[in-house]
């Protein structure tokens, strides 16, 4: 199945092995940066990323309610491997008007996503793309009632608006290059925007 209410399949076929064997070169990338899984409640605990394209800052305003977006150095380390898979798909497959942040995510063999919404102003911006490098079918999102395993070389739009929830059952670690954008293939005008800020921001810094 290519497509439910809460997944579609927008690419196939891309080669990501480049960006795998980059990475497994550089495994110190991993370590960099660690607040995505580090904050008090965070549903990415089992998680490690790296940020070719992140927030102006990693605190709690700028990463929920900026919608800017800034290569980081990372993006130069990577671009020969980066830029010929995401290129083609955000300038011709998805003609993206708008570029948010860039990561990429492993999740551990064993470890899960807890479910969760993205919120915020910066996460009712922008639509969200998985690009998948490595994963079995043991390694899946869920999102509402849909769950769905995407396999390497393929790029998916999910709604990251609705509860979702990741587990990687299988024995390899599971890397997905996560891409935020803006198109009028998945518009997020029709999504409703988050209604609490305050009780937001609370439960990211983990205040009662
Ligand atoms: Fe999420």
């Amino acid at each position: 199945m290519t497509r439910t209410a809460r997944f579609e399949r927008v690419a196939v076929g891309l080669d990501v092995e480049p960006i795998r064997a980059r990475l497994e070169a550089m495994p110190h990338l991993w370590d960099e940066i660690t607040a995505r899984q580090e904050y008090t409640g965070s549903a990415h605990k089992d998680t490690q990323c790296i940020y070719p394209r992140g927030p102006y800052k990693f605190t709690p305003y700028y990463y929920m309610f900026d919608k800017g977006a800034y290569d980081y150095p990372v993006m130069d380390t990577l671009a020969d491997v980066l830029v010929p898979v995401l290129r083609p798909l955000l300038a011709g497959v998805l003609q993206v008007e708008e570029l948010g942040r860039v990561l990429i995510v492993k999740l551990k063999p064993g470890g899960v996503v807890t479910p969760h919404i993205d919120e915020g102003t910066y996460a009712d911006h922008y639509a969200r793309f998985h690009v998948a490098v490595t994963g079995t079918d043991k390694a899946t999102l869920t999102a509402g009632p849909n769950t769905q395993h995407f396999a390497p070389g393929e790029a998916w739009w999910f709604d990251h608006k609705v509860t979702h929830s990741a587990r990687n059952d299988g024995d390899t670690d599971r890397i997905h290059i996560i891409i935020d954008a803006v198109t009028a293939r998945f518009p997020m005008r029709k999504v409703p925007v988050s209604d609490n800020v305050a009780t937001t921001v609370a439960s990211i810094v983990g205040n009662p």
